[in-house]
């Protein structure tokens, strides 16, 4: 027996993609949000620095500078149309959330504060070197709970304006008849019953995949559902090889230490002492890209300048070390006077991670260098879409009317091959605008078709599976296994022989999991059921990481092949689209959109 419910349009997920659209959507329709979570608790109340927009409200900036950074930043794999887009629309996606009740930071005039982030500059031509460039002040910031603000300022303006929430509820599937995305079917975590959702438009928001690395910033949760689901009905991958790991994670938990920290100041020191990041980043040191400075620890590490020779280094933002720091670069506020950090600095605009590592390590950051490692963070690529979220299943741009997606699941593409830190929470605020808008505005056109009879059936026979008795294999065991060979094998550095060895140790993975058992046999909140649904999720997105990345025979961003150690603009300025067929993967390749940045060599 399975319960049916009708609305115009259904959202999957609900961080900060998802409720921007359902706010947006609202206005026009009936729409439902359907979490796995208690809203509050999506992932995108983890981010934590800040999201850019180039409002100038500290020093002079441009959206078309943010454009060039986030280009440059992607290592010019982005697509320059939508990264336009984004950062045009930035500015007025974060006033509106100011104006919905968002809680910025401010600076003595009373406008949104903003601070440095890594990879977001603007000209600061001198005579030696005219392309020379500096950070900017561009994130604007809620201390370092930006994310947070953002989820919270969301979910109330969603409940204000009657969207209507299923929370706890796992989406297993998405119906798909002629082509065309009629609903989804959910299983409801607190009764066990499956839910069917007719709509007319359905739209992913449903967050990244993190958690099949080892050491992470990612939440549980985040497991790739919709992705997984999207590729098991056709729907191809974008540029899966282009993982991003986050330079500083809390050593061996992941947790993450915003890149605010060096926005304020923070530097990072290898176990001589020594501020290593000029020697990789000369120009702007700290605040160089994520994929540059998680490299630049990995060199560090692997020369043996870890601290006390084991595998991390030290995120020092104490104001004494600082504020050396400042004065030997000659750091100024734009008034031109010295720049200075002190202790209640860092204790108001940097509570949260001043907590995390008083609660994790027993330190406090005001005293202490903080020990750090990249972190495995976020995915660049994902479920393909135009600029209005309407999902991409081809090279030809071809659309699945009905579906759409925003967020971290999905790949516009803004972020090439590494994005840059706040970009995350510009893109699911702009683009889950965006989709919301796009929703209602091909609603009339949409399929009105009845749902298949079977709608239900293979959500039920997948389940059935799992809750089988016979089988020999553990969900713990599997899931661990993954972590363990795609941190060794598929991490910050890549190779033929350990991605080979990757894809050939996913697929025994995957034939295992076909044997995996569960204990609990129960209908209401039934976890060990729901962990191993999302083991084969990750498994799947496992493989098509795997394949992408053996296939690409570069260097770029986020995928570092030491065999391939350069960029390589002639054979892959290209997107590529990852399968799942009876085969395996099969990939195929796409385009990337240039519009006003010719791809350069990436200095900072
Ligand atoms: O470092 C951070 O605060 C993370 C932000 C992001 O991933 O954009």
């Amino acid at each position: 027996m399975t319960v049916q419910h009708h609305f115009d349009a259904v959202i999957v997920g609900a961080g900060g993609a998802g409720l921007m659209a359902a706010l947006n959507a609202s206005k026009h329709a009936r729409i439902a949000v359907i979490s796995k979570l208690y809203p509050s608790r999506s992932h995108t109340g983890a981010a934590q620095g800040g999201i850019a927009a180039a409002l100038g409200n500290v020093e002079e900036d441009h959206w078309e500078w943010h454009a060039f950074d986030t280009v440059k930043g992607g290592d010019y794999l982005c697509d320059q149309d939508a990264v336009e887009v984004m950062c045009h629309d930035a500015v007025e996606a974060v006033i509106e959330l100011e104006h919905a009740g968002l809680p910025f930071n401010r600076t003595s005039a009373g406008k949104i504060d903003q601070r440095r982030f890594g990879g977001h500059t603007r000209p600061a031509p001198t005579d030696d070197n005219p392309d020379r460039r500096v950070a900017v002040q561009r994130a604007c910031y809620a201390a370092d709970r930006t994310g947070h603000m953002i989820l919270q300022t969301l979910y109330q303006q969603c409940i204000k304006h009657g969207v209507q929430f299923f929370d706890e509820f796992q989406v297993v599937d998405i119906i798909v008849k002629n082509g065309a995305c009629l609903g989804v079917v959910a299983y409801e975590i607190d009764s066990g019953e499956i839910h069917v959702f007719r709509s007319r438009a359905t739209m992913f928001a449903t967050g990244g995949f993190g958690r099949m690395w080892k050491v992470t910033s990612n939440a549980y949760s985040l497991t790739g559902d919709g992705n997984a689901i999207a590729l098991r009905r056709g729907v191809p991958m974008e540029d899966m090889e282009f993982y991003q790991f986050h330079p500083t994670g809390i050593y061996k938990l992941g947790v993450l230490l915003t890149e605010g920290v060096r926005g304020e100041g923070g530097i990072l020191l290898n176990k001589d002492g020594e501020r290593f990041m000029p020697r990789y980043a000369p120009s702007i040191k700290d605040l160089a890209s994520r994929d540059v400075v998680s490299r630049a620890i990995f060199q560090e590490v692997k020369a043996g300048r870890g601290i006390d020779g084991k595998d991390y280094v030290y995120l020092d933002i104490r104001p004494e070390v600082v504020n050396r720091y400042f004065d030997e670069d000659g750091a100024k506020n734009v008034d031109g006077t010295p720049r200075r950090i002190t202790a209640e600095d860092v204790r108001k605009k940097l509570p949260d991670i001043s907590d995390f590592v008083e609660t994790y390590l027993g330190i406090d950051p005001v005293t202490a260098p903080m020990p750090i490692q990249p972190t495995a963070h976020y995915a660049m690529g994902g479920i393909p879409t135009d600029i209005d979220g309407r999902v991409v299943i081809d090279e030809k741009s071809t659309v699945m009317p009905g579906l759409y997606a925003a967020g971290e699941c999905a790949c516009v593409s803004v972020h090439g091959a590494n994005r840059l830190g706040t970009n995350s929470l510009v893109d699911l605020v702009v683009f889950g605008r965006r989709a919301g808008k796009a929703m209602i505005a091909d609603l009339d056109g949409l399929p009105t078709d009845d749902l298949p009879a079977d709608a239900a059936e293979y959500t039920a026979e997948a389940l059935a599976r799992l809750l089988a008795d016979g089988g020999t294999e553990r969900v713990a065991i599997l899931r661990r296994e993954l972590q363990q060979l795609m941190t060794d094998d598929v991490g910050v550095y890549r190779n033929a022989g350990d991605l080979t060895k990757a894809v050939a140790g996913i697929r025994a993975l995957q034939e295992r999991y076909k044997h995996v058992a569960i204990d609990d046999h129960g209908k209401r909140f039934n976890q060990d059921l729901l962990e191993a649904w999302e083991l084969g999720c990750l498994l799947d997105l496992a493989e098509v990481t795997a394949v992408a990345a053996l296939e690409r025979q570069e260097s770029r961003g986020g995928h570092a092949r030491e065999d391939f150690p350069d960029r390589d603009d002639g054979a892959w300025l290209k997107h590529s689209l990852g399968y799942q067929t009876a085969q395996g993967v099969e990939m195929r390749y796409k385009p990337v959109t240039i519009t006003k940045y010719p791809p350069k060599a990436r200095v900072y």
